[in-house]
C-alpha cells in the first residue's frame, strides 16, 4: 500500500492531526490537500503538544517530506507564525514544501470574511474567520494570486493593485468600512514572497515521482465530509473538498494512485459554528463530553457543540469517500458513562430514511433511531491490544463496521502518540 488518504469522517476535530502523526512514521511524504489554516490538528508526543494549521502532521519526523498541495489556501503570515512556533520547540521545518498552484489569502479575504459574516446577522455560518471562503470565492472567480505570483515582483505587483482595488470598493461601498492601504499590502506581501520562494515547487511532479518510486505518501485531509461544500451541510460547510475526491484535485494525482482511505472517526460527535445536528445531547452528558474531552476549538478557542455517535453521518461518509479503514478517536471520552447509544438510523415525519437528506430543513426534522451500548471505565486509556478492550467498546466497534461496510484498523485512547491500537 502506496497512497492513503486520511480524512474526517464527520464534522472536523476527528483527530485527523494525531493519526497522521501515527501512520507518518511509515511515510515518507505527508500532502495536505484543501483547506488552509481553519484547520487545527493536535499532535501530542511524549507530553509535548503540537498546534498544526498549515504544517503537515508529517513535520514532527525528520526524514518526511512535508507537502503543502495546490489545492490549499495559504495565509503567508499564518504560515510563517507557524513554522516559527515550530522552529522555538525545536522542530526543523526545512523538510516543507509548498505549492506554486495554491492561492494565497490576502487581508482582504480576511476582512471580507468577518464582514460578511456581520452582515449575514443571525444567519451568520460561524466561519473561523481566517478568509477561507473568500479566497476560494476568487480562485473560482478567476481573481485569485497564487504562490507562483506572489514569488514574482512585477506579476504579483500587477495582480495585487487590481485586487486591492476592487476589494476596497467592496470594503467601503457595500460594507461602509476604510479601505485598505495598498502600498502597506504589497510592501509586506513582497517581502513573504522572498522568504517563501525557497520552499516552493510543482508539489504535482514531486508527489507523482515518490508514488512512482514506491513510497509511502499520506494525504492528509482537513475539515470533515460534513464540511465539504458540494456533501456537507451547506451553506454551513467550508469551501473546499475534504473528501478523497478532492485529493486528485487537490494535490495532482491520479484516482488510480490512491490504495487506502482511512476515514478518521471520533467515538460520539462534535461541531463547531452553525447548523441542524440530530443527535447533539445539549444536558449534562452533552457537557460531560465537553468537558471530559476538552472540546474547545484549536483554532478559536470556541466550545464544540457536542453528541452521540451518528453512524449515518459516518456511513454517508464511507460511500463518499469510499473509506476502507475506520480510525476511532477518543473511545477513552465515553468512559464513565453508564450507557452510551449511537444513531443507527433517522426517522422524518414518522418514516424511517435510509441516507443523510441533501436539505437541511429535512435534517432538522430528523430524529435519531439510537442503540444502546453497555458503558466502560477509565482503564480503556490503557489498552494497548484489541484484546485489552472492555467488551461494550468491543461491541461498539463491532456495529461501526457493520454499518460503515470499512473496517476499524485503528482505534485511539488517548492523545498521545503512543495511545493508539491496531486492530
Ligand atoms: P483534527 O482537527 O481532526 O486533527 O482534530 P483536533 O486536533 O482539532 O481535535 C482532536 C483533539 O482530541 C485534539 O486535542 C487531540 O489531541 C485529541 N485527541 C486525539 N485523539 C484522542 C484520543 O483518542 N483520546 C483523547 N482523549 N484525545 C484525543
Ligand atoms: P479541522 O481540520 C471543525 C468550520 C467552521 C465553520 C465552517 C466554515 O481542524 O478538522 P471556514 O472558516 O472554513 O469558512 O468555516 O467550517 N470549520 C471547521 N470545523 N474543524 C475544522 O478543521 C474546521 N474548519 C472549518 O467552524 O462552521
Ligand atoms: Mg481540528
Amino acid at each position: 500500500m502506496s497512497s492513503t488518504v486520511i480524512l474526517g469522517a464527520q464534522w472536523g476535530d476527528e483527530g485527523k492531526g494525531k493519526i497522521t502523526d501515527y501512520l507518518a512514521e511509515n511515510a515518507q511524504v505527508v500532502v495536505r490537500y484543501q483547506g488552509g489554516n481553519n484547520a487545527g490538528h493536535t499532535v501530542e508526543v511524549g507530553g509535548q503538544q503540537y498546534k498544526l494549521h498549515l504544517v503537515p502532521s508529517g513535520i514532527l519526523y525528520k526524514n518526511t517530506i512535508n507537502i503543502i498541495g495546490d489545492g490549499v489556501v495559504i495565509d503567508p503570515e499564518a504560515l510563517f507564525e507557524e513554522i516559527n512556533s515550530l522552529n522555538k520547540k525545536g522542530i526543523n521545518t526545512d523538510s516543507l514544501i509548498i505549492s506554486d498552484r495554491a492561492h494565497v489569502i490576502m487581508p482582504y479575504h480576511k476582512i471580507i470574511d468577518m464582514l460578511s459574516e456581520r452582515k449575514r446577522g443571525k444567519s451568520d455560518i460561524g466561519t473561523t474567520g481566517k478568509g477561507i471562503g473568500p479566497c476560494y470565492t476568487d480562485k473560482f472567480e478567476r481573481s485569485g494570486i497564487r504562490v507562483c505570483d506572489l514569488i514574482n515582483k512585477d506579476a504579483f505587483i500587477k495582480r495585487a493593485k487590481a485586487n486591492i482595488d476592487r476589494k476596497n470598493e467592496i470594503i467601503s461601498k457595500i460594507y461602509g468600512e476604510k479601505p485598505l492601504n495598498k502600498e502597506e499590502i504589497i510592501t509586506k506581501y513582497l517581502e513573504y514572497g522572498d522568504r517563501i520562494r525557497p520552499f516552493v515547487k510543482d508539489t504535482t511532479v514531486i508527489v507523482y515521482n515518490e508514488i512512482k518510486k514506491g513510497s509511502k505518501v499520506l494525504f492528509e485531509g482537513a475539515q470533515g465530509t460534513l464540511l465539504d461544500v458540494d456533501y456537507g451541510t451547506y451553506p454551513y460547510v467550508t469551501s473546499s473538498h475534504p473528501i478523497s475526491g478532492g485529493v486528485c484535485v487537490g494535490a495532482g494525482i491520479g484516482p488510480r494512485s490512491i490504495d487506502k482511505v482511512v476515514g478518521v472517526c471520533k467515538a460520539y460527535t462534535t461541531r463547531v459554528g452553525k447548523g441542524p445536528f440530530p443527535t447533539e445531547l445539549l444536558d449534562d452528558t452533552g457537557n460531560y463530553l465537553r468537558e471530559k474531552g476538552c472540546e474547545y476549538g484549536t483554532t478559536t478557542g470556541r466550545p464544540r457543540r457536542c453528541g452521540w455517535l451518528d453512524l449515518v453521518v459516518v456511513q454517508f461518509a464511507s460511500r463518499l469517500s469510499g473509506i476502507t479503514d475506520i480510525a476511532i478517536t477518543k473511545i477513552d471520552t465515553l468512559s464513565g458513562l453508564d450507557k452510551i447509544k449511537a444513531c443507527v438510523g433517522y426517522e422524518l415525519d414518522g418514516k424511517a430514511i435510509e441516507h443523510f437528506p441533501a436539505s437541511l430543513d429535512d435534517l432538522a426534522r430528523c430524529k435519531p433511531i439510537y442503540e444502546e451500548f453497555e458503558g466502560w471505565d477509565d482503564t480503556i486509556k490503557k489498552a494497548r491490544k484489541f484484546e485489552d478492550l472492555p467488551s461494550g467498546a468491543k461491541k461498539y466497534i463491532k456495529r461501526i463496521e457493520d454499518l460503515t461496510e470499512a473496517k476499524v484498523s485503528i482505534i485511539s485512547v488517548g492523545p498521545n502518540r503512543d495511545e493508539t491500537i491496531l486492530a
